[in-house]
């Protein structure tokens, strides 16, 4: 298959319409988004990105009234996270309608919704005229993609389209929130906080590794966000005997000798390099990438969780 690289958010809207997948940008990571009730289109994502079938899709809303397309129960605490903070960088849980088909949502009578804060993002959501369901636009297992390119590293010849864009500003992938039973349960964490969610619905609880809630959220048992190289967690100021063909990315400069050194100026912008600095580790053969822990507060929490599940 030949992969149309478009600017158009209409044009990558229309292959869309036609049953076909379409990566676009939003400003947490790449998507590859099909119609969400087209089930041979959502199957598509599937074997394009070989994810397996027991993990589920987000569903991606341009406005808020096509809620009512997804979902038959938004709860209060769902609403209360949807008037806080929608648009943006916040995938609700909650029941799907009986019309979505089970392919997306790998089984679950639930479904997680996200209404992107990108503007082109919105732009290609409305001109599809249909809720988007969309994984990261990556292959199963590696860093999510935030730049075009990395997109058309992992899936050129096996979508139909690419909408290019900017490369994402957050960098990390949205907060993931169930709200389906009395108090909500933090999934995955992301640029909005648990203290952010707590703001709002202070009952909010984090997530604890048991066997229920593993069954709640089937993507938390699948590895993630893992570059080819060994990922070492270090902390700041301890040293380290550094392998060969090594690298580091991290807040500080360290004295020893890498083949590759990114310094952040902040967490925020820590996060918003990670997933392509582990590409380019992966393009250069590092064999091992230092990562400099960060204190876990805000999106540390976030940039800590991506660099243990790489690590691990
Ligand atoms: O920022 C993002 O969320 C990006 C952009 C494209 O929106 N999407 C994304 O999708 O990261 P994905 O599929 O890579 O991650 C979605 C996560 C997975 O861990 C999945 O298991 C979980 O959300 N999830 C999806 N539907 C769920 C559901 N009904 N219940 C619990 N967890 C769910
Ligand atoms: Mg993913």
């Amino acid at each position: 298959m030949k992969t149309k690289i478009t600017e158009s958010p209409e044009e990558a809207a229309s292959f869309i319409r036609h049953g076909g997948t379409v990566a676009f940008p939003t400003e947490t990571v790449y998507g590859l988004g099909a119609d969400v009730f087209n089930e041979s289109a959502v199957a598509k994502i599937f074997e394009a990105k070989r994810r397996p079938a027991d993990n589920p899709l987000i569903v991606h809303i341009a406005q808020v009234d096509q809620l009512e397309k997804v979902s038959s129960e938004v709860t209060a605490s769902a609403r209360a996270f949807i008037d806080a903070y929608f648009p943006g960088p916040l995938t609700v849980v909650v029941r799907k309608r009986p019309e979505i088909p089970l392919i997306a949502t790998a089984g679950l009578e639930t479904i997680g919704v996200r209404m992107p804060r990108h503007l082109t993002a919105q732009a290609f959501l409305l001109a599809c005229d249909t809720p988007v369901v969309a994984p990261s636009a990556n292959l199963s297992g590696r860093p999510s993609p935030t730049t075009w390119s990395a997109v058309r590293e992992d899936l050129d010849g096996r979508i139909e389209c690419i909408l290019k864009g900017e490369a994402t500003t957050i960098g990390l992938e949205s907060t993931v929130v169930d709200c389906t039973g009395n108090e909500p349960v933090l999934l995955r964490s992301g640029a909005i906080s648990l203290e952010d969610l707590r703001r709002v619905v202070p009952e909010t609880k984090a997530y604890v590794s048991d066997i229920s809630l593993a069954r709640r959220s089937p993507g938390l048992r699948h590895q993630h966000y893992k570059p080819s190289a060994n990922v070492q967690i270090i902390t700041t100021g301890d040293s380290i005997s550094v392998a060969p063909q090594a690298a580091y990315i991290g807040l500080h400069d360290r004295r020893e000798a890498f083949a590759l050194v990114r310094v952040c100026s902040t967490v925020e912008d820590y996060a918003h390099q990670l997933f392509e600095f582990f590409r380019e580790c992966d393009r250069m053969k590092i064999n091992t990438v230092y990562c400099e822990d960060v204190p876990l507060i805000g999106m540390g929490h976030a940039l800590m969780d991506r660099l243990q599940r790489a690590a691990a």
